[in-house]
């Protein structure tokens, strides 16, 4: 196992291993060397800071930065005046960019008060050669760029960095590999995100994360039911697994298997309790899937499945390849085979070219689908995409009320379903301690619910059942019935 690899045993001074996995872990090796002079140098161990600015695929590659990090004998640190701050980005829109450029500015801050500090970023928004040109001129106090396809190579680019006083600029502009057996320094000790799939092959017309992220690939089942089992005798009870479109897991596999067929073998893992997925394009999802869903005894109560506009003629420019109808009917479907399912989805407001009517149609599949909750997106113009050169942009004004219409129907919609099941009784994965209410516990039930409920930190990480008392539009307050581990 790769895990037990003695990184002192490994020697530093032979030429670097072609093959991987194992090339990463003699550059970990040679940064292991490096921490231990600075250690004898300062009489301490460095401080690292992994920012997570993005999606649950950033948070998962985050956690892969962390445990190489953890390996080499960084001492983890959430604030970033570190000795190595690393931030990863994410582009999905304009806002999540500008927000990275305001940041640099405080940690310049810090690293004229610590010259040896290094600055690294990565993730999607380095995919964008705008962003790093913009970079390379303007903020040279950067160490390392690097992006989303080579994130395996963390050990070895953080060597150069080390190494060296210039800026290390490594980008891909796509791969087929997939790296396994790299350290992971996990967030939670009793959930995970899994994997499943890389990149996306849909091009919704608004979206850059086709070409951030590269084209769909598929893990091998193997290599993603071994994770869970060494998951799971790790202690995780659940898990996620992820990819930007997993109803096409599978597609370009050598022997080629369905997402629903993936799930049948994941629920036979003895031991794991609660399976999760994130996220489902509409026009993939199948009757098998809705079959597996319905039969399970694991798989959550809760879907997310992304709508992004209520009107047939936006989402054909979108190119989303369903209808308003088409997706009513999907969600009646899944409703029927899983009645206490909660629905939740994304809608975006603004599309260019989208009139009061098409907004009213998308105002209508929320009051007939009635979600659990929604995130709401201001359309933003990412350069490179279709929708971008798109005539007929939406003035802020107009989608700035839209979007408050929009955000009121579906917040008075969410409290309204979350009711229905206050005074039930609920299995309850407790996640953590409550941070406003001492004596409190919160924890998540199936349907993604969040749940606070007078109780210790001797009960993080079991499944226990809870009576839910009280609905405060969010969230509930409940009592345990059981505290033994269901
Ligand atoms: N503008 C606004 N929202 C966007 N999303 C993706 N691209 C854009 C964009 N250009 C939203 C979609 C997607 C979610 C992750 O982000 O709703 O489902
Ligand atoms: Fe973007 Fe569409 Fe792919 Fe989702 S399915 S990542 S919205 S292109």
């Amino acid at each position: 196992m790769y895990n037990e690899i003695d990184l002192d045993k490994i020697d530093i001074h032979a030429e670097p291993p072609i093959e991987e996995p194992v090339r990463q872990y003699y550059f970990m090796a040679k940064c292991h060397q490096w921490v231990k002079d600075f250690e004898q140098k300062n009489g301490r161990s460095p401080k690292a800071c992994v920012v997570n600015m993005g999606c649950q695929m950033n948070a998962r590659d985050s956690e892969k930065l962390q445990g190489i990090l953890c390996r080499i004998g960084y001492a983890e640190m959430e604030s970033e005046d570190a000795d190595f701050v690393i931030y990863n980005t994410c582009t999905v829109r304009e806002n999540a960019n500008l927000k990275v450029y305001g940041r640099l500015g405080v940690l310049h801050g810090y690293k004229k008060k610590n010259p040896d500090m290094k600055i690294a970023l990565c993730g999607c928004m380095m995919q964008e050669p705008s962003v790093v040109e913009k970079l390379k001129k303007s903020y040279r106090f950067i160490d390392l760029i690097f992006g989303t396809h080579n994130i395996f190579k963390f050990a070895e680019l953080l060597w150069t960095a080390l190494d060296s006083e210039r800026m290390v600029i490594d980008i891909w502009k796509d791969t087929d590999q997939i790296v396994e057996d790299l350290p992971v320094e996990r967030k939670y000790p009793f959930k995970s995100g899994v994997n499943i799939m890389f990149g996306c092959n849909n091009f919704c017309s608004y979206c850059i994360v086709p070409y951030v992220r590269g084209r769909e690939r598929s893990r091998a089942p193997e290599d993603i039911l071994q994770e869970i089992r060494n998951l799971v005798a790790d202690g995780i009870v659940e898990i996620m697994l992820l990819g930007q479109n997993v109803n096409s897991y599978g597609k370009n596999l050598a022997v080629p298997m369905s997402f629903a067929e993936l799930l049948k073998e994941i629920e036979k893992i003895e031991g794991l309790k609660r399976i999760r997925f994130m996220t489902s394009h509409p026009k993939d999802l199948s009757d098998e899937l809705i079959q597996v869903m319905a039969d399970s005894q694991k798989i959550c109560r809760h879907l997310h499945l992304p709508l992004q506009s209520g009107s047939t003629t936006v989402l054909k420019a979108m190119n989303r390849k369903y209808t308003k109808e088409q997706y009513i009917r999907l969600a009646e479907k899944i409703r029927s085979a899983v009645p206490d399912i909660a629905l939740t989805t994304d809608i975006i407001v603004g599309f260019p070219g989208e009139t009061e009517a098409d907004f009213q149609e998308t105002l209508d599949v929320v009051r007939r689908v009635r979600y659990d909750s929604a995130f709401t997106f201001i359309y933003s113009r990412r350069t490179g995409t279709p929708a971008a050169s798109m005539e007929d942009q939406i003035p802020e004004d107009v989608v700035k009320d839209r979007f408050e219409r929009l955000l009121k129907e579906v917040q008075d919609i969410s409290k309204n379903m979350a009711e229905r099941f206050t005074g039930t009784d609920q299995e309850v994965l407790v996640e953590e301690s409550n941070r406003q209410m001492k004596g409190y516990m919160t924890g998540r039930l199936s349907n993604n619910h969040v749940v606070h409920f007078p109780g210790d930190t001797s009960m993080i990480g079991k499944i226990l059942r809870a009576h839910l008392d009280e609905c405060r539009g969010f969230y509930y307050m409940g009592s345990l019935q059981q505290t033994q581990n269901i």
